[in-house]
């Protein structure tokens, strides 16, 4: 296969999917602030061009390369509820195109308002699907972050529902909405009870199988999943606590009852306060102002004292959509602040502002040449769990940008509205991160194989890397990083051992039943054909995922600045 290798092709290297054949002079411009390639958002400023990337890479997502039509059987089980989440969202997507457009057609896009009908409700039928086959009974007995995975699954499904219902005025999944908020509730009671202050002032410890570790996903996670509970949960009283009704065979395990929980419970909020104040005070960013992954507890001590300072892409994200939450429920405008600052750090640190092609070049501590990058994508050696990181940034990235409400609240009598000059910052801001987004996409787009099938290493094309891994492209880790999740194995050591202090050994959330290592270093036979993006676990359903994530978010921007 010949690759097209200048960046200015980019989003005309989809073999068998360029739809659209023009081709940019080399020194035109999509972003009107910028002349550099590594700041370059593409030839496409239109709504129907990035419309169209979007579903046909949801699509993708959703063929039967990876979909059999009840379940990614690839992959394993937090990422099938970020999978299903990001299903779910692009559904989302895909109703507020139709509202956009007053139920018309989405200018200049091939698909049709009529046909975006059918995929909605297809996608939504493949989003009841996943209810049924969902792993539950493996993921319940998971980790703290896993347990949250599911939650914010689920509420997204509900806000699914209730949007799509208001505005098409259907019944389409009223009659999920109880049991979609049993599930969210069940998987949100293992971690409610869980934020501790006997250890490092308060946070939620990553996994009671391991030394106590508070790491940034699972607290980031528990301001979301919190606020998020606090604004979209209509309510469960439901006392079945049982995930699955095989649970008690499967595990020979009795769970006491459910207590009922209310929609709108101040104590949601309250905790989602509390725990972004802490995660706050607890100093979670390097030098560079990036989020780091978590902190160790030194031998008799209980202050976090012990940083891992490894940077990871998805830790920069997840807590964007419950920042955004948190000004929605409180009105204070210092969550948006917040915000901004981290996603300027990020788009900082992926080498976007540089002023020569050689700074841009080199690894700012999240990519280069303005593209984001996981440590592990160029090598290609990621993990599976890794593989989806990047699509997780994005997709928080997008929940944050949503535009602030200016006269109807969002949840009737408890949310707030912007006065309208914050609505108005926000929507700039936003849209000051559309050519990044934009560069983001195109590159993830320029790594389809001839199926269509998006790749890991996104900047691969930018820097003509394209038929093997490129380990000499590795950036060196941080300093005092431990790279779990590409590294299981020191798991197994110290300082992550359970040694039975403020840890259960053999308990919940022992990481070998994760099954998270399978594949890890299984790599495609010597004799097929590869490029940077097959090497490794190569194309998966994670990367598509990932893609998705991406090129999701440049259609929501693109349609944003558009309307
Ligand atoms: C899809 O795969 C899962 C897991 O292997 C299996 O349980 C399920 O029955 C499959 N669904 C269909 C429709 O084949
Ligand atoms: C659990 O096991 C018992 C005894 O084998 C069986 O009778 C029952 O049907 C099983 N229940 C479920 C939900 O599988
Ligand atoms: C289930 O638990 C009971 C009580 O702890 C124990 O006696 C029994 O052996 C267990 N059964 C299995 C199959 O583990
Ligand atoms: C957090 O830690 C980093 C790295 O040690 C340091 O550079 C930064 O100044 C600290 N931030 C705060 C607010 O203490
Ligand atoms: C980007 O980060 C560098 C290093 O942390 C900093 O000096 C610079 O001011 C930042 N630039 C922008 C535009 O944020
Ligand atoms: C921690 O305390 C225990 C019990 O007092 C002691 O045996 C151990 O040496 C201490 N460890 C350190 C690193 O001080
Ligand atoms: C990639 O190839 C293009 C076209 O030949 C060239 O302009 C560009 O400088 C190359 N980039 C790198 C990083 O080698
Ligand atoms: C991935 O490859 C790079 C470059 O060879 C190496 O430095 C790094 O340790 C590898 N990571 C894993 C998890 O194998
Ligand atoms: C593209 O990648 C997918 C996923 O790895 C694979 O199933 C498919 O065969 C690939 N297509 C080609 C033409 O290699």
């Amino acid at each position: 296969m010949v690759l097209l290798q200048h960046i200015l092709a980019l989003p005309f290297l989809c073999l068998g999917y360029s739809s659209i054949a023009a081709s940019a002079p080399a020194n035109s411009n999509g972003d009107p602030s910028s002349s550099y390639p590594w700041q370059w958002g593409g030839a496409h400023q239109d709504v129907g061009y990035w419309f169209d990337e979007f579903q046909d890479t949801l699509a993708t997502m959703q063929s039967p390369t990876f979909w059999n039509g009840t379940y990614w059987p690839a992959s394993i089980q937090w990422i099938g509820a970020v999978l299903n989440t990001l299903v779910v969202a692009s559904d989302r997507s895909l109703a507020h195109a139709l509202q956009e457009y007053g139920g018309g057609d989405v200018p200049g896009a091939y698909t049709t308002a009529a046909s975006i009908q059918i995929e909605t409700q297809k996608y939504f039928s493949d989003v009841e699907a996943y209810y049924g086959d969902e792993d539950v009974i493996q993921i319940f007995d998971a980790a703290y972050d896993d347990a949250q995975w599911v939650v914010l699954e689920w509420l997204e499904a509900i806000e699914f529902i209730n949007q799509y219902d208001a505005y098409a005025n259907s019944a389409l999944g009223q009659a999920d909405i109880a049991r979609f908020a049993h599930r969210a509730h069940i998987f949100y009671n293992i971690v409610q009870s869980q934020f501790d202050t006997s250890l490092c002032g308060g946070g939620i410890t990553w996994n009671p199988a391991l030394a106590p570790y508070k790491n940034a996903i699972t607290n980031e996670l528990f301001i979301s999943s919190s606020i998020g509970m606090y604004l979209y949960f209509p309510g469960d009283t439901d006392t079945d606590p049982y995930p699955s009704p095989a649970y008690v065979n499967a595990t020979n395990t009795t769970l006491p009852a459910l207590p009922a929980l209310a929609a709108h419970n101040p104590s949601l909020l309250t905790t989602a306060v509390e725990e972004y104040a802490w995660f706050k005070t607890h100093n979670f960013t390097d030098a560079q102002g990036l989020i780091v992954d978590g902190f160790h507890i030194s031998d008799n001590q209980t202050t976090c004292d012990q940083r891992n300072e490894m940077v990871y892409t998805y830790n920069q994200g997840v807590l964007l959509s419950g920042l955004r939450q948190l000004w929605e429920a409180t009105g204070d405008a210092m969550y948006l602040t917040d915000g901004y600052a981290f996603v300027q750090t990020v788009i900082n640190a992926t080498g976007w502002y540089a002023r020569s092609a050689a700074e841009a070049g080199q690894w700012t501590g999240l990519g280069r040449n303005g593209i984001m990058e996981d440590y592990c994508d160029a090598p290609a050696n990621c993990s599976q769990d890794n593989q989806i990181f990047k699509g997780i940034y994005f997709h928080h990235l997008d929940l944050f940008c949503d535009p602030l409400p200016t006269s109807t609240p969002l949840v009737a009598g408890l949310t707030k509205v912007a006065p309208a000059a914050l609505a108005s910052e926000h929507a700039s801001k936003c849209a000051s991160y559309t050519p990044w987004i934009k560069h983001n996409a195109n590159a993830a787009l320029s790594t389809r194989n001839s199926t269509g099938v998006i790749g890991g290493w996104w900047g691969a094309s930018y820097v003509n890397k394209t038929q093997e891994p490129w380990p000499a492209y590795a950036a060196p880790r941080p300093r005092g990083s431990s790279d779990e999740w590409n590294e299981p194995w020191v798991l197994e050591q110290e300082p992550w051992l359970c040694r039975g202090w403020h840890c259960r050994e053999g308990g919940r959330a022992k990481r070998g039943n994760r099954k998270r290592t399978a594949g890890l270093f299984s790599m495609r036979g010597a004799a097929a054909k590869r490029d940077a993006n097959d090497g490794g676990r190569g194309r998966t359903v994670e990367t598509e995922g990932s893609g998705l994530g991406v090129v999701k978010a440049a259609s929501d921007f693109t349609l944003r600045s558009a309307s």
